[in-house]
């Protein structure tokens, strides 16, 4: 016999589904046991450990999700695929935010689940090909929207509620705050989800052209079109539509866009042929459409149009609550993108962003996350290997002053602190050239050094 691949426990109350991936994947040289209900997974992954657990979602005694929900805190690193045949939006969504490897929906097509699993198993084999000094690599990355505050449990909530229907849905948000994510995870669990989802970005393509590229042209349309082209509401038909920067379009065009809202149909540029498509439509801007509307650069109609359904995506700064958790999420996704060895953030790194504004919003900790698994050597993510104005932000004194009454006394000696730690830092940790850059001896900053405690952040190969 082959030495299995891997072992994979596959739990659902239905013998029928349990025979039916018991035969399909051992037929694919993995190993697999078989649960009947969520106590019987947890006994059995406490008694030895699984590669994989496929798992249904309806189970008598303990419910799927009530064992994913343990096994994420007692198991972290276990690759988990969800199924089930009442499969609601919300219920999908809520596997997938809290980590599922991947969602399947009953009856399955077997070609889907055997795709799934190959993907888990694969992401293992890339792990420990980065790492063979150390198995213990971080976890691979699970698709993941994140967020676990009120706020954005809402937007999910809408999500959950609309990704069904066709209806057209206004998304508004401030930069990075995840907007085109919410877009295509709409289109990723309404039925349209095996037809195209494409973006247009309002934004950026020249005026001239915008016209063409939404509708397409006929030959000889104007200078240069030489031959038809299919535009991409033609392209899109069946599926999603995803306009981005929508309050950056021109007042002809939204006219236009108008017509194939309330139509449902248009004609090439340069054809009378009607062409008519079935395209769901999702807007989204970082504009205050409605302030747009007063300045008269957005039109009214469109706008209620756009807006049967809206989706307000808060600010990184409203909903801090969510930082460990997407801190932690990106962490986990460079790690693993880089082949490193899971890290750990340091309380002070997590204080310093949660008390950070977030101008950039998600994309900014994203790529904030991204530089300090760069620069961090160890294991832990220090506040150092986060970039210096973050640092600098977080350590300003006036919200301590402001926060609660200090003696001026304590206020100066932590400004001193604060300065000593800043300029080594800068330096690298040389006491030398930090003396000189505080205009001190070196003998009152070791002075320094040893009263704050500072000595680890001294460069030891100096003296
Ligand atoms: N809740 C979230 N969970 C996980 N990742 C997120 C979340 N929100 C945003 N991101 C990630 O942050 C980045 C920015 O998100 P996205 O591109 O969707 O923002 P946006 O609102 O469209 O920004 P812009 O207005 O600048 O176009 C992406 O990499 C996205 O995957
Ligand atoms: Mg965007």
């Amino acid at each position: 016999m082959v030495k299995p691949k891997g072992s994979i426990l596959v739990a659902d109350d239905e013998e029928h589904v349990r025979n039916l991936l018991q035969r399909v994947l051992s037929k694919m040289d993995y190993k697999v046991e078989t649960a009947c209900n969520g106590v019987e997974v947890l006994a059995q992954i406490k008694s030895h450990p699984f590669d994989l657990l496929i798992m249904d979602i309806r189970m008598p005694k303990k419910d799927g999700m009530e064992t994913f929900k343990i096994l994420r805190l007692d198991f972290p690193n276990l690759p988990i695929i969800m199924m089930t045949a009442f499969s609601t939006v919300e219920t999908t969504l809520e596997t997938m935010r809290l980590g599922a490897f991947d969602y399947l929906t009953k009856p399955f097509d077997i070609s889907e689940v055997k795709m799934s699993v190959e993907k888990v198993f694969s992401s293992f084999f890339e792990k420990n090909e980065l790492s063979s000094m150390d198995e213990k690599t971080a976890n691979p990355p699970v698709k993941a929207f994140i967020g676990s505050s009120p706020l954005m449990q809402e937007v999910f909530k809408t999500i959950g509620r609309v990704s069904a229907s066709d209806s057209s849905v206004l998304i508004q948000g401030e930069s990075g705050t995840g907007k085109e994510l919410v877009a295509r995870t709409i289109h990723q669990y309404s039925n349209r989800k095996n037809k195209p989802f494409i973006t247009i970005n309002c934004g950026a393509i020249p005026e001239g052209i915008l016209e063409s590229e939404f509708f397409g042209h006929e030959k000889g349309a104007f200078t240069g079109a030489y031959q038809q082209k299919i535009g991409k509401f033609e392209n899109a038909h069946g599926g999603t539509i995803f306009l981005d920067e929508i309050g950056e379009m021109s007042s002809s065009l939204q006219v236009k866009l108008l017509r194939v809202l309330q139509e449902r149909e248009f004609e090439r540029v340069g054809g009378n042929e009607k062409i008519v498509v079935d395209v769901r439509i999702i807007a989204a801007t970082n504009k205050n459409l409605r302030q747009s509307i007063l300045e008269k650069t957005f039109r009214p109609d469109l706008f209620y149009r756009l807006n049967v359904v809206s989706v307000l995506i808060p600010p990184l700064r409203e909903r801090k609550e969510d930082i460990p958790l997407l801190a932690a999420h990106f962490r986990d996704k460079f790690c693993w993108k880089l082949g490193l060895k899971p890290k750990v953030i340091s309380r002070e790194a997590l204080n310093a962003l949660q008390s950070y504004n977030w101008p950039g919003n998600v994309r900014e900790l994203e790529n904030i996350m991204e530089h300090a698994i760069v620069m961090s050597s160890g294991q832990v993510i220090l506040l150092e290997d986060l970039p210096l104005d973050l640092f600098n932000e977080h350590k300003t004194l006036f919200p301590e002053a402001a926060a609660k009454p200090k003696t001026l006394r304590t206020l100066i000696k932590a400004l001193e602190k604060e300065a000593i730690v800043l300029t080594l830092q800068k330096t690298g940790g040389n006491k030398l050239k930090t003396a000189k850059l505080l205009d001190i001896s070196r003998r009152a900053l070791q002075y320094k050094i040893d009263e704050y405690g500072l000595e680890n952040r001294v460069d030891s190969n100096e003296e």
